[in-house]
């Protein structure tokens, strides 16, 4: 069984169907990419994944149990963890700061107090800020841990939303559009991030437009279209594929 597995998913706005019927699932220590024109439904879809959402039909299956329809603590705590189309970063905050509210998951304080900044108990804080450092550093951000993080580059902001998502220790992160926003180099980092993160045994399911980046790294790619799934496999069938190249790779500007 796979880590991950969406059958018979639906969501709609009132008349917009923005997720149609979607099945996929994501294998244990995959890089899945989930790709598709703009409005296909690819952040509706980790909305619904990670409980910011419910479903109208359909089950989300994670590492065993469903859990669709269930809030967003309880997904992250079952070990669902995910980044922001646009970076979500909280100001007046260090960037080590910002690590450690996404370890307010497992800490004994917990998920509300934590988003209220009511304090961590001592002994809970410096454990938490270690882990944090650790993680800076395994992403090579260590020497930024006191900035104010909004005041940070662009690329180092994304990369401490990474870090954010990290300290929650999850199985499975969603990452949505991690390179958006960045410059070729910062990209290509992204990319060995990436792939270093699932060298450490977390799976990963990334919304993405930058098809180099989705290319070398991805292992499968779902494509959605209006809602609807149209494609899924490994990158050089999905480049080959001609609905794929007609509704989405054809588009220059995609
Ligand atoms: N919270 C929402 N309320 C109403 N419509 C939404 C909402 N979120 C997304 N949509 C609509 O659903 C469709 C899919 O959007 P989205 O999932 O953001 O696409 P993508 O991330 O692939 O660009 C779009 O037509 C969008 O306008
Ligand atoms: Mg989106």
């Amino acid at each position: 069984m796979s880590l991950l597995e969406v059958r018979g998913l639906n969501k709609r706005f009132g008349g917009l169907q923005a997720v149609g019927n979607v099945d996929f699932s994501v294998p244990h220590g995959a890089i899945k990419a989930l790709i598709g024109p703009n409005g296909a439904g690819k952040t509706t879809l980790f909305n619904l994944v990670s409980g910011v959402l419910k479903p109208d039909s359909g089950t989300i299956t994670f590492d065993g149990a469903e859990i669709q329809g269930r809030q967003p603590f309880q997904v992250a705590r079952a070990g669902i963890a995910r980044t922001f189309q646009h970076i979500r970063l909280f100001p007046k905050m260090s960037a080590v700061e910002n690590i450690m509210i996404g370890r307010h998951v497992h800490s004994r304080a917990g998920f509300v107090s934590a988003m209220l900044s009511l304090p961590w108990t001592h002994r809970e804080e410096r454990a938490i800020r270690a882990r944090a450092l650790e993680i800076m550093d395994f992403l090579g951000i260590a020497g930024l841990a006191d900035n104010d993080a909004t005041s940070l580059a662009y690329g180092q902001q994304r990369i401490v939303e990474l870090g954010r998502a990290l300290a929650c220790e999850p199985k499975l992160l969603l990452l949505d559009e991690p390179a958006a926003g960045l410059n070729m180099r910062e990209t290509a980092e992204m990319a060995k991030l990436i792939e270093r993160i699932r060298a450490t045994g977390i799976t990963i399911l990334l919304v993405e437009h930058d098809m180099t980046l989705v290319m070398n790294i991805s292992d499968e790619i779902v494509v959605l279209s209006y809602g609807e799934k149209i494609a899924d496999d490994k990158p050089l069938k999905i480049q080959k594929n001609p609905e794929v190249i007609r509704v989405y790779l054809g588009d220059a500007d995609a």
